[in-house]
């Protein structure tokens, strides 16, 4: 049963959260648009929380020190890929699923995606190799709905160089033909999934991206009877 149908069988009282993510490379402007994201959960006046992978809790946060270490240089693909999906296990268990159980609405910066592109296909480890641990990790939990943040890369790491993104971490530091394939990556995931997860084009200003993130959220909240 998907969460539409729970929401028409039990009623809106006893309505479950929706799990919505967010997923992107690197200077797809993700975060300023999480915020974006929450507006609009605010304004049709949805409970919410907001939340991030890798981390979101305590154990996850310590994981996600590990991992993005820039001095971690030895770090063997497959433990990447295993220590992201520990990760996501905690927070999942943790927080998202009795969030989701006592009908608080999930918003997520990266989830699964993430790990299907990064290290599934990026890294050459395979989709459904990763996707089968993450099966395990995840019980089967996808989100509802999930909104993809395209960009080129050349564009991406510009916007990071030009200090409108984060501090730097050991991913960025992959040359630009790693950023190719996390977008590659992207559209062949997208393409697996493709009722759950939203593209939008994010090579405009913020206005623009903000606007059509606004859209699809608006027109995939209706789709859910929200
Ligand atoms: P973060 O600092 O959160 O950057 P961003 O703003 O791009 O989300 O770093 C997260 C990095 O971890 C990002 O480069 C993507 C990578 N990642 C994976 O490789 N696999 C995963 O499963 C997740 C969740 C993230």
């Amino acid at each position: 049963m998907n969460v539409h149908e729970q929401v028409q069988e039990e009623g809106v009282n006893r309505r479950k959260g929706l799990f919505i993510t967010l997923e992107g490379g690197e200077g797809a402007g993700k975060t300023s648009l999480m915020e974006e994201a929450a507006r609009v959960l605010e304004a049709r006046g949805i409970q919410y929380m907001t939340t991030r992978e890798p981390g979101g809790i305590r154990i996850a946060e310590s994981i996600r020190e590990i991992i993005l270490n820039p001095s971690h240089t030895e770090m063997d693909a497959r433990t990447e890929a295993l220590l992201y999906a520990a990760a996501r296990r905690q927070h999942l268990a943790e927080k998202v699923e009795p969030m989701l159980a006592q009908g608080i609405t999930v918003l997520s910066d990266r989830f699964v995606d993430s790990s299907l592109v990064y290290q599934g296909y990026a890294r050459g480890l395979g989709i459904e190799e990763v996707l089968s641990i993450n099966m395990f990790a995840t019980a089967g939990r996808f989100p509802d709905m999930t909104f993809y943040l395209d960009i080129e890369p050349e564009q991406g790491l510009a916007r990071i160089a030009a200090g409108q993104g984060r501090e730097v971490n050991r991913l960025d530091l992959e040359g630009l033909s790693f950023h190719h394939k996390v977008r590659e990556g992207y559209r062949i995931v997208s393409g697996m999934f493709p009722s759950r997860i939203h593209e939008i084009d994010a090579s405009g200003s913020f206005e623009e991206v903000a606007a059509a993130l606004t859209a699809r959220l608006d027109a995939a909240l209706k789709d859910f009877g929200v």
